[in-house]
């Protein structure tokens, strides 16, 4: 892409309605604009990062097994009415009516609506199990919008359902999930730590929340410092294979958030120079409830015993709007924000210092054409913006590499190649620095 065909609206003042860093940077940054409290325009730079996000949860979902779909935003008030959640849920929904008088309410999750679906479809234990998910925006009418993407009121979320014959079936398939989690959140940069979390009225222990650890989080959270240093497993890890083992080395140690944190036993079970009590960011979370909803609203499978019961379901959710704000929280510096390699919007940033010397536009393009072969995704500025403006440009959008390029450099058939997290800085020629970059 060329900067000066590109929609990079960035903003030179700090906006004064942004109180963490990462709402600041992304406003900044030219990825986000609010068009009413908590919802946003996501503007070019920011859509492509997003896309990368939703792209690492798709793979990693699919890897473990579960199928993607898309259900509507907008569904029936009737649907609701079967689980008994639609006068439940209170103010956060929001409701319309259609023309036709009908009721409706736009989305804040998927439950009622893929147990419906389901149940259409499946009546034999023969067709499970079975894990169905989509990436769809979600309305919640929250009471304090605010943090940007972090709580806002239209979100994008990846919602995952799973239908199983039994409770050791459905406890195996929220184990899949529960190791899909670890390997998502890890490869967008991220250390997300599996949290015990509250279940509601169908008991069970089985949720947990995966927290980032950030300051500017809206969890208390506090946990044994070791879960920081556990492996995520690899792209080679076993679905099909029993998972607990993997589970249980993640759940072992105490981590929780203030809801349910059991001060006696953090005291016994954690020396203390092993406690941390931190901030932390809810990413994501599962669920394992069993026939909450598909009893209600019949949902009802055969086993090989020929015996109908319910079929047993849990659900996982991961804030995939959220993650962008986290993934900043957790990656910045007062010059910018400083993007991982996997969701980087662009990989690298070529600087064109001279704009019109037929030499450094020869080298620019040969840059240009060569990393874009390469799939590293290049942005070239090509504007007649000064250097000092550029360099604070690409340092505030993090992209990963800056590949700079001038006519004084050249001379010396030279170009300079910085990383951003680093600052590192390289003065080699351009084939070299290239190659750096893995074109
Ligand atoms: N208002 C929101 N804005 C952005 N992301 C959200 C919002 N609400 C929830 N999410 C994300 O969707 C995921 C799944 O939704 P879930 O129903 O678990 O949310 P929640 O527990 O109500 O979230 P919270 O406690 O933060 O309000 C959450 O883990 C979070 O990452
Ligand atoms: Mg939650």
């Amino acid at each position: 892409m060329r900067l000066s065909r590109y929609f990079l609206p960035l903003l030179k003042e700090t906006p004064a309605e942004a109180q963490i860093v990462s709402h600041r940077l992304m406003l900044r940054a030219g990825m986000l604009r609010q068009e009413a409290a908590g919802i946003y325009a996501w503007l070019p730079l920011g859509h492509r990062v997003l896309s990368k996000v939703e792209q690492i949860v798709r793979e990693e979902m699919d890897r473990a097994g579960a199928v993607e779909l898309l259900m509507p935003t907008l569904q029936l008030a009737d649907l609701w009415r079967e689980s008994g959640r639609y006068d439940d849920y209170g103010a956060e929904m929001l409701r319309v009516t259609d023309r036709h008088e009908r009721e409706l309410l736009y989305g804040p999750t998927n439950e009622e609506m893929i147990t419906e679906i389901f149940r259409a479809y499946v009546r034999s234990y023969k067709a499970l199990p079975k894990n169905l998910y989509h990436i769809q925006w979600k309305f919640r009418d929250e009471q304090r919008p605010r943090f940007g993407v972090m709580r806002g009121r239209e979100f994008l979320m990846k919602d995952a359902y799973s239908f199983d014959v039994d409770e050791a079936a459905g406890k195996a398939a929220y184990n899949r999930m529960f190791v899909a989690y670890l390997r998502l959140f890890k490869r967008m940069g991220l250390s997300a730590i599996p949290m015990k979390a509250e279940t509601g009225p169908i008991g069970g222990d089985l949720s947990h929340e995966f927290i980032v650890l950030a300051q500017t989080g809206e969890s208390q959270v506090f946990l044994d410092r070791r879960m920081l240093d556990l492996p995520v497993p690899g792209e080679d890890v076993d679905y099909d294979g029993d998972l607990e083992s993997i589970v249980a080395d993640w759940t072992r140690l105490y981590a929780a958030t203030e809801d349910v944190h059991d001060s006696a036993r953090y005291d016994r079970e954690t020396p203390e120079s092993e406690r941390i009590t931190a901030r932390g960011i809810e990413v994501g979370q599962t669920f394992f409830f069993g026939d909450k909803y598909s009893k209600p609203m019949k949902a009802v499978v055969s086993g090989a015993d020929g015996v109908e019961r319910p079929v047993q379901m849990g659900s996982y959710g991961v804030g995939v709007s959220r993650l962008l704000g986290a993934i900043i929280e957790a990656s910045h510096d007062e010059a910018g924000i400083i993007w991982p390699d996997p969701v980087a919007p662009f990989g690298v940033g070529i600087v064109n210092l001279r704009p019109g010397d037929a030499a450094t536009d020869q080298a620019c393009a040969e840059a240009y054409a060569a990393l874009t072969k390469a799939g590293k995704e290049p942005l070239l500025d090509d504007t007649d913006e000064r250097p000092g403006g550029k360099f604070a440009a690409m340092d505030l959008i993090g992209l990963p590499w800056q590949l700079i390029i001038g006519p004084r450099g050249l001379a010396e058939g030279k170009v300079e190649l910085k990383r951003r997290a680093t600052g590192e800085r390289h003065t080699v020629p351009l084939a070299e620095a290239l190659s750096m970059v893995g074109a």
